[in-house]
């Protein structure tokens, strides 16, 4: 018999469009996944509820970023992909997690104090659950793998604790699952003035999106903040140079990241020199991404099959699950 694969999920908000960080920090992993394990991606509508209440455009940035996703990898035939919303089942699973998880730590989530701090006037009980919400979307299938950026770390290791409170209580029936990249370390991409990470709501300028054109994607690189240079040989580098010498190696090939670094540690570099190579390297990247997400969008009842598929098999894993967690609760 065929050894059963290890199940993967991950998920991702219609917030905005797709990023640099999206890309690099799950969805490359994502669409490498796809041949190796049994993977469920699915768009995260439900949790943009938390910060964009309005449901106006739920449906077209839905498809937009189904389009984008295939554009950079993802192979419906090789993967499940579906909307949250389609899967009531996932709603159930949050209902009984969120009886298992305390205010103190929800209150203590790193994300939870970000959001009270960007939306004071919109501190919703959805956000201060995001965390339980994200908990159930993963262990609905009984996922081991979660392929996600740095940031989202601390929400796969209280889905953990959550998990094991379940078990412990009512029967086993969560594996634990584990945030995942290849390489090993997750990732954490920079925006372009160093300040944070790259992310759907900061200034546009700083963020380098998959649909961006090819002189948008220049004026933003020759923008990106450097400085006059390093003073000393061999020195640590600024977080804002750091980042553009992380984005050098993700689209550059690598005697250029290694002539870039050399001139570095030699106080000689000319960070123009470099954020045009940068520049060229980037639009020779994203180009393709870009061209092929705006041809599929072009077919939306295409994109809607897709998801109308996706969320047939999304069901049938999360109904499976659902019928353990109420035999062992004794609904
Ligand atoms: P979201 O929509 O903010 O981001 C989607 C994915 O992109 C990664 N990412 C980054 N990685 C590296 N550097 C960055 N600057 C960067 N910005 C974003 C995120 O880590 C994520 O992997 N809560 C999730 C969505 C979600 C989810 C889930 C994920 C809901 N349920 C279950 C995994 C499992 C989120 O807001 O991702």
């Amino acid at each position: 018999m065929e050894k059963k694969k290890e199940i993967v999920l991950s998920g991702i908000r219609p917030t905005g469009f797709l990023h640099l960080g999206n890309y690099f920090g799950a969805l490359r992993n994502w669409a490498r996944m796809q041949y190796e394990y049994d993977c469920y991606f699915f768009i995260a509508d439900w949790h943009s509820l938390t910060t964009h209440a309005d449901t106006k455009d739920l449906k077209v940035n839905t498809r937009r970023l189904v389009s984008e996703l295939i554009a950079g990898g993802l192979d419906p035939e090789a993967c499940v992909i579906y909307s949250q919303s389609d899967i009531p089942e996932i709603a159930e699973l949050y209902l009984y997690l969120n009886m298992l998880a305390y205010r103190g730590e929800l209150e203590k989530t790193a994300t939870f104090k970000d959001k009270v701090r960007q939306q004071p006037e919109n501190v919703n009980a959805g956000l201060l659950t995001y965390p339980v919400l994200q908990a159930a979307d993963i262990l609905i299938h009984r996922a081991l793998k979660v392929p996600v950026g740095k940031d989202q770390e601390q929400h796969i290791e209280m889905t953990r604790n959550f998990a094991e409170r379940f078990n412990y209580r009512y029967g086993n029936v969560f594996p634990l699952p584990v945030a995942f990249s290849y390489g090993g370390e997750l990732l954490r991409i920079l925006n372009l003035d160093g300040t944070g990470k790259m992310s759907k709501s900061e200034n546009p300028m700083n963020t380098i999106y998959l649909n961006d054109d090819d002189a948008l994607i220049t004026k933003k690189i020759m923008k990106a903040k450097t400085d006059q240079g390093p003073a000393v040989e061999n020195m640590q580098k600024p977080d804002y140079i750091q980042g553009l010498f992380t984005l050098l190696r993700l689209v550059s090939e690598s005697d250029v990241v290694e002539k870039y670094e050399s001139d570095f540690n030699q106080c000689v570099i000319r960070y123009g020199d470099m954020k045009k190579q940068l520049a060229e390297d980037m639009v020779s990247f994203i180009r393709p991404l870009r061209e092929k997400a705006q041809n599929l969008q072009s077919d939306p009842a295409h994109i809607d099959e897709i998801l109308s598929e996706g969320a047939v098999k999304a069901r049938k894993s999360a109904a499976a699950t659902l019928l353990k967690v109420r035999e062992v609760m004794g609904f």
